[in-house]
């Protein structure tokens, strides 16, 4: 009796040990899958380093990925004009939104033009509120910025796309200082942005491309440096905080189960510090530059096993 009884136990015991040792098989199996790794490559993307130049007097800071792993291991891409014209080859490229998005379609701009045009459209565009595109004909590629500097204009946009049953490739979105300074209720901003959320689903155009979404977030908010009064009350860092929780709640974000990939102006500004801001909204390029660095490092890992467009 005892006999069985012990045997019994074991028998017991070794079911649980095998028990535990498949389940811990099972939980830890997803990390060392491919489809994991490329996951996590994607939520680090924004750990960059800045690097001030001292040797340069008044100059914007240089930047790279942190060297370290797992950083290192991903072996992120700095793309430069080569790079960025084989890969955005026939490619159509659309930044919707305010100023903020406008700097990151000039960043983007910047890989693929020649440096004097693109100081003259940045000189065109600079108190304008207004769409611009191009096509940048020596790759066959399309770029547009479309002047949509609030949250529900965005949508309209969307719909446009979705009716016309074709998409760009990839759609860089942003907007929130607009709504916090003209619309002062921020559940109206809430509103807008589940509403654009419901526009994002179902895009499927003719030829069953799936464009690459981005959701370009605010910058850290100084204040102190903002002229006129109106933008210092109502363009402050709790404000923006609150409306960047309504982002949040929306579940437009990936991180949220939504289809757009944050690109943390907020993070990346705040980072490089208040020197890299004259008005305390706009930062310089180097913030925007990085951003798109970011975009393309992103859209390159989303296509890993099939061409990016
Ligand atoms: C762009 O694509 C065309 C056609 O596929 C090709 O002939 C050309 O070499 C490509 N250009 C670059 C810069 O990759
Ligand atoms: C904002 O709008 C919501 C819903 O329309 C309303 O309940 C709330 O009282 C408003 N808040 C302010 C500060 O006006
Ligand atoms: C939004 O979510 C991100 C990621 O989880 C978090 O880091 C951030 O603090 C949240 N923002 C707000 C305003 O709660």
């Amino acid at each position: 009796m005892t006999c069985l009884h012990m045997s019994l136990n074991k028998m017991v015991f070794f079911i649980c040990v095998l028990f535990i040792i498949l389940s811990v098989g099972v939980l830890c199996k997803p990390y060392f899958s491919s489809s994991n790794y490329r996951i996590s490559c994607i939520d680090i993307l924004h750990s960059i380093v800045y690097k001030d130049r001292p040797e340069c007097e008044g100059c914007t800071k240089s930047w790279s990925w942190m060297q370290s792993s797992p950083v290192a291991k991903c072996a992120f891409k700095k793309f430069e004009k080569p790079d960025a014209s084989v890969m955005l080859n026939r490619s159509w490229v659309v930044f919707a939104g305010d100023s903020q998005t406008r700097l990151g379609m000039l960043s983007m701009l910047k890989l693929v033009e020649e440096p004097e045009r693109v100081r003259i459209v940045k000189e065109h565009l600079k108190k304008l509120h207004t769409d611009y595109s191009t096509n940048i004909d020596s790759i066959g590629m399309k770029l547009d910025f479309k002047w949509k500097p609030y949250a529900r204009r965005l949508t309209k946009l969307m719909l446009e796309f979705k009716k016309n049953e074709k998409y760009p490739d990839i759609i860089v979105m942003g907007a929130g200082l607009w709504d916090m300074l003209y619309e002062t209720n921020a559940s109206d901003y809430d509103v807008s942005l589940r509403s654009l959320r419901n526009s994002l689903q179902d895009l499927n155009s003719k030829d069953g491309k799936v464009p690459h979404l981005f959701w370009l977030a605010m910058p850290k908010l100084i204040s102190s440096k903002m002229t006129p009064e109106e933008k210092r009350h109502k363009l402050t860092e709790p404000r923006r905080s609150m409306y960047d929780n309504k982002v949040n709640a929306s579940k437009i974000l990936n991180k949220f189960g939504g289809p757009l990939l944050k690109l943390d102006i907020h993070y990346l500004s705040e980072l490089c510090g208040p020197q890299c801001t004259k008005d305390g909204v706009h930062y310089d390029d180097v913030v925007y530059d990085i951003a798109v660095q970011i975009m393309l490092n992103a859209v390159l890992i989303e296509s890993t096993h099939k061409p990016p467009f």
